[in-house]
């Protein structure tokens, strides 16, 4: 991979993009020296019930780290991602949903009809007795629903926390668990890809699993008419709630540092935590980042591929596009189905300008040669984009040369489920693209490098990456764990957000994200906390210790690769192995399934006790040359057990 090759801003975007060179370079330069007047400008892109008076009032000292923005002002995020577009566009299409099913109708839901249909079901959920800040869990397929919901609760003032429809009936009853959840909204099934997710009944075993909360009510959207249980006194079905309520229903008014959703996500140790959104700094940053990252136009069709259960499919599915009157394109299957040509023919079918996607999609359809555009025109696209992971330059060409046709810039955007939506990236008029790097922070966006003692370096060089002050649409807080937000974020480097990532900034001041330096794995763009899997693995009878760690994949960018420690009278088999996979199905979903399980019979262990993981992602990853010290460990013999092992497993 060389520094040298660069992409200069292309002349489409050059004579006609949003934000021009000159024009990023003074509004960046004035978005750090003034932020207060610079986002308070910026802030006029919402509609605001009550204006604020104060724009931000932060401290990231680990003695009292709080963070508000425009906190006395305040608006609805419903409002403004829909009744405001309703006098110039209520007959332009705001989501367009194309089915797992080819052969199915789409369904195109203009701004009117989003109105209608968010208003009633906002009204259903009142009629549930949902009130202002109570927690509503959703655990939905890819289908206009699941934004229907999301927008009204946001319009009564409701918190939604969404699950994603491919985790476990464990997880889910964690996640009600910790919000204290009295609805769910969910679906008979799900579809992905020709198969079917039974969401009804995971919520089913959820419900009875949870020990916290009592789930009062159940809606169940009847999405594919696959068969569930039915419970007459909790149960009722989606379009029987919202068919008897009315179209109109006045939005909640908001304060700006009300909580909008929670979301969980992994962290390095312990359970997921829930991160926390409010309502003003969250969707002024989506919406912002959303017309500047993508040069975005109303008119124009924009199609983000992620699943609404991640922070991407909040922040660029729903949010960001639907606060900019957009047309979002919301996609229920996958990319290779019924065959690897479906992407090709959805961009255009409705000729979509916008591709937002991520890396391992891209790496799953360049293992398949030409064959994923061989007979797709393209020529809507204007713009590509990426977030989840570092993109390796091979990919990144293969995407620019063939869906990009070599005309359209990639932004390779770069941020996290805590930074609400894109902090470095590259603005498509006004930064040259290097494959691979996430390229210049955005408005108002500060990153350093940390040395490891803490202290900021200058020029080119690579370190921990942070945040030296903050963004409107950051993170509070964890969902009933403030400390935990302070320990976690804020007292690696005093007086920084540690993003937990490391990168490296070039002689041009591009920054190249190099992956997390924490126990965080990154499967296919997707969290995984190391901690979470291995207490999945030792929650099994035959596990006595279990350590995971990331290993190269090359679809996935890291698998999830397993050191097990038997108990006793247990012995390795393939079956046992395969056991192993589906109990971590079972507790986490099928994203947590470990690629690789090797049998141990020690583990790497310092003196007092501790695991040396750097020892064993260097075997998993065939590195046996650069294991660096191991004369502390209690037993170095293990080692070379552990490389043998590895030669069996691998
Ligand atoms: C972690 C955040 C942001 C939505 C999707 C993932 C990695 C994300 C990039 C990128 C290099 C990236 C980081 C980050 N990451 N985008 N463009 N280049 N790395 O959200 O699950 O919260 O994960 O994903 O390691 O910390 P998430």
């Amino acid at each position: 991979m060389s520094d040298e090759a660069v992409y200069p801003v292309t002349d489409h975007f050059r004579n006609k993009a949003l934000i021009d060179k000159e024009t990023y370079e003074s509004m960046y330069q004035r978005s750090i020296q003034d932020p207060e007047s610079f986002w308070a400008e910026q802030a006029k892109r919402l509609d605001w019930m009550k204006p604020f008076s104060r724009v931000k009032d932060v401290s990231f000292a680990s003695d009292d780290v709080h963070i508000r923005w425009f906190d006395d002002g305040t608006l609805n995020a419903a409002a403004n991602c829909i009744d405001r577009h309703l006098e110039e566009r209520s007959g332009q299409p705001a989501i367009i949903w194309e089915p797992d099913e080819e052969s199915e109708d789409n369904r195109v839901i203009t701004y009117a009809e989003l109105h209608e249909e968010v208003s009633r079901l906002a009204n259903g959920l009142k009629s549930l007795g949902v009130k202002k800040g109570d927690i509503v869990t959703l655990y939905m397929p890819m289908v206009p629903e699941a934004a229907y919901a999301m927008l009204a609760c946001a319009r009564i003032g409701a918190i939604h926390s969404v699950v994603f429809g491919g985790f476990s009936p464990e997880a889910l009853a964690g996640r009600i668990d910790d919000g204290g959840s009295k609805v769910v909204i969910t679906a008979d099934e799900a579809r992905r890809g020709g198969k079917r997710v039974p969401l009804k009944a995971n919520v089913d075993e959820a419900v009875s699993l949870c020990k916290e909360s009592s789930v009062d009510n159940v809606v169940v959207l009847k999405a594919t008419g696959g068969n569930v249980d039915f419970n007459g006194n909790r149960d009722i079905w989606y379009r029987d709630l919202v068919g008897k309520q009315s179209d109109q229903c006045e939005p909640e008014e908001m304060g700006a540092e009300d909580t909008l959703f929670v979301l969980y996500t992994s962290g390095s140790t312990g359970k997921p935590k829930g991160v926390v959104h409010t309502t003003g700094g969250y969707l002024l940053h989506t919406s912002i980042t959303h017309e500047y990252v993508f040069d975005y136009r109303p008119g124009e069709v924009y199609w983000c591929s992620a699943d609404v259960g991640w922070i991407t499919g909040h922040s660029y599915v729903v949010y960001g596009p639907l606060a900019n009157g957009g047309t979002t394109m919301m996609f229920e299957g996958v990319p290779t189905y019924p065959d690897v040509g479906r992407l090709g023919r959805i961009i255009d079918k409705y000729k979509i300008a916008t591709f937002y996607t991520a890396p391992t999609a891209i790496r799953s359809l360049m293992a398949e040669g030409d064959a994923p555009v061989a007979n797709a025109d393209l020529s809507s696209l204007k713009l590509l984009g990426t977030v989840g992971e570092p993109i390796n330059p091979e990919a990144w060409r293969w995407f620019h040369q063939k869906f990009g046709k070599g005309q359209c810039p990639i932004v390779d955007t770069w941020w996290q489920t805590e930074t609400g939506g894109i902090l470095i990236s590259p603005l498509p008029g006004a930064i040259d693209l290097k494959p691979g790097s996430a390229t210049k922070p955005f408005f108002g966006v500060q990153p350093a490098l940390m040395d490891p003692e803490g202290n900021e370096m200058e020029g080119a060089t690579s370190g921990g990456l942070v945040l030296k002050d903050s963004w409107p649409g950051q993170m509070r807080t964890i969902l009933g764990n403030h400390q935990r937000f302070v320990e976690t974020y804020f007292s690696t480097y005093e007086g920084c957000y540690f993003t937990g990532d490391g990168a490296k900034r070039d002689e041009d001041g591009y920054y190249w994200i190099t992956g997390r330096v924490d126990d965080v794995l990154n499967v296919s763009g997707h969290r995984m906390g190391t901690a979470e899997v291995e207490s999945a693995l030792v929650s099994h009878d035959a596990v006595a210790e279990a350590a995971v760690v990331g290993c190269p994949h090359e679809i996935k960018g890291q698998g999830i690769y397993v050191y097990v420690t038997l108990t006793h009278g247990q012995s390795p088999s393939d079956e046992l192995a395969k056991e192993l996979k589906q109990h971590v199905r079972k507790e986490i979903g099928p994203i947590a399934t470990p690629d690789v399980i090797q049998w141990a019979d020690g583990l790497p262990k310092t003196r007092s006790g501790k695991i040396m993981r750097r020892i064993l992602r260097k075997i998993a990853a065939d590195e046996f040359d650069s294991l660096g010290d191991t004369s502390t460990l209690a037993d170095p013999n293990v080692v070379d057990d552990l490389i043998e092992g590895h030669r069996v497993a691998a």
